[in-house]
């Protein structure tokens, strides 16, 4: 042995690469490539975060009180059962590090967002990816990929890349065939923005039982995907392991005084949720016109689909993108390289992507 050397997990993973952000030498780019709110933070949550600065010499309340009281009050829920994160990736990876380890499973979708496995092999354990049916969640491929080896479950509802949901009669379906010694994880990172009778963020599954928990961000709907925020609504023996499990000081007092003001700010919340439902609907029609395979989404994104040639293909419209200056995500890396993932922005950002799909699929533009 002549150096340090990680434990065997680490070095099998491939490190998460974030949406781009920038074009070289241009400087009128639409970044549409990391689900980012198009509307930026609240005025509110701005205002308070400038003031967070000068108590800055300060260590931020370790139990984010306020901010859980705050959620807690927006959502109807005990503050007792939620914790905060530094991002919901934080909490991810904290779920993986408390529950599952070197011989135990990570069971998750197989366009499941990419954090699951990561964060399981950064743990130790071994992800386990069961098939999806139409780009969706499929619970009986869920229930039949459980072994005695499994420890969690991460179900992203709605799901990102696929932008797909599952109806809470089968969430509740997979829950109830769960064993109960298994946690289910509900990422409910977009749940803002779904407007379907049919969908739950995941809280009234969390209070049926003991082994499910919801995580929650402040990256998507409320603009603040850069101080890192996000939150878990859990049993209290869970959230007990997650207090034990995190850092003293793992969200910063500049976080927690955007994040009261963000979740304060309904009117902000819902102006964001309305416009791009609107927007997202637009687009959807507008790409599928184009004769683009879209898949029918609830959050602030859309999965597009390209043909499998040279001339039209999912690379070549990336590229064509690029060259008018907008960002998109490739989704090769979840097993999806015919397919781009296109947050939904503004109006004119969207009009945009609209005019340069059009002519990259040989159309007049709309
Ligand atoms: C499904 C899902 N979960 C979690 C996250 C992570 O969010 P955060 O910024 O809170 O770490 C994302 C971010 O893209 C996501 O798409």
């Amino acid at each position: 042995m002549t150096m340090p050397v990680a434990k065997p997990g680490i070095m099998s993973i491939k490190p998460y690469v974030g949406g781009e952000s920038g074009i070289e030498g241009r400087q009128d780019v639409i970044k549409l490539s990391s689900n980012e709110g198009a509307y930026g933070p609240s005025p509110l949550a701005q205002e308070a975060y400038i003031k967070a600065a000068a108590d800055l010499h300060r260590y931020p309340d370790g139990a984010a009180a306020e901010l859980r009281r705050t959620i807690g009050e927006i959502h109807g829920l005990n503050p007792g059962q939620i914790v905060c994160g530094s991002g919901s990736d934080e909490l991810i990876s904290l779920l993986c590090s408390a529950y599952a380890g070197e011989g135990d499973e990570v069971l998750y979708s197989q366009y499941g967002f990419l954090m699951y496995p990561i964060s399981a092999k950064a743990a130790g354990a071994t992800p386990v990816a069961a098939p999806e049916s139409n780009l969706t969640t499929d619970v009986d491929a869920l229930l039949a990929a459980v072994t005695e080896r499994t420890r969690l479950l991460f179900v992203a509802n709605p799901n990102n890349p696929t932008g797909t949901y599952l109806p809470a009669s089968e969430m509740a379906r997979l829950r109830d065939h769960l064993r109960a010694d298994i946690l289910l994880v509900i990422d409910s990172a977009y749940a803002e923005y779904v407007t379907k009778q049919d969908y739950e963020a995941g809280i009234e599954l969390v209070d049926a039982g003991e082994n499910v928990i919801m995580t929650r961000t402040f990256s998507k709907i409320h603009g603040l995907g850069g101080v890192r925020l996000g939150w878990a609504y859990g049993p209290e023996n869970v959230i007990d392991v997650l207090n034990r499990a995190r850092g003293p000081f793992n969200v910063n007092a500049a976080a927690l005084n955007a994040g009261v003001a963000a979740i304060r700010d309904q009117a902000f919340t819902r102006h964001c949720r309305d416009e791009n439902l609107r927007i997202l609907t637009w687009t959807d029609h507008q790409l599928r016109d184009l004769g683009l395979d879209v898949t029918a989404s609830v959050g602030n994104f859309l999965l597009v689909c390209f043909a499998n040639d040279s001339t039209r293909s999912a690379v070549a419209a990336d590229e064509f993108l690029r060259e008018n200056g907008i960002i998109v995500r490739s989704v090769a890396s979840y097993g999806l390289p015919d397919c781009l993932r296109i947050t939904i922005g503004t109006e004119p950002e969207m009009r945009r992507v609209v005019d340069v799909l059009s002519r990259f699929m040989g159309k007049n533009s709309a």
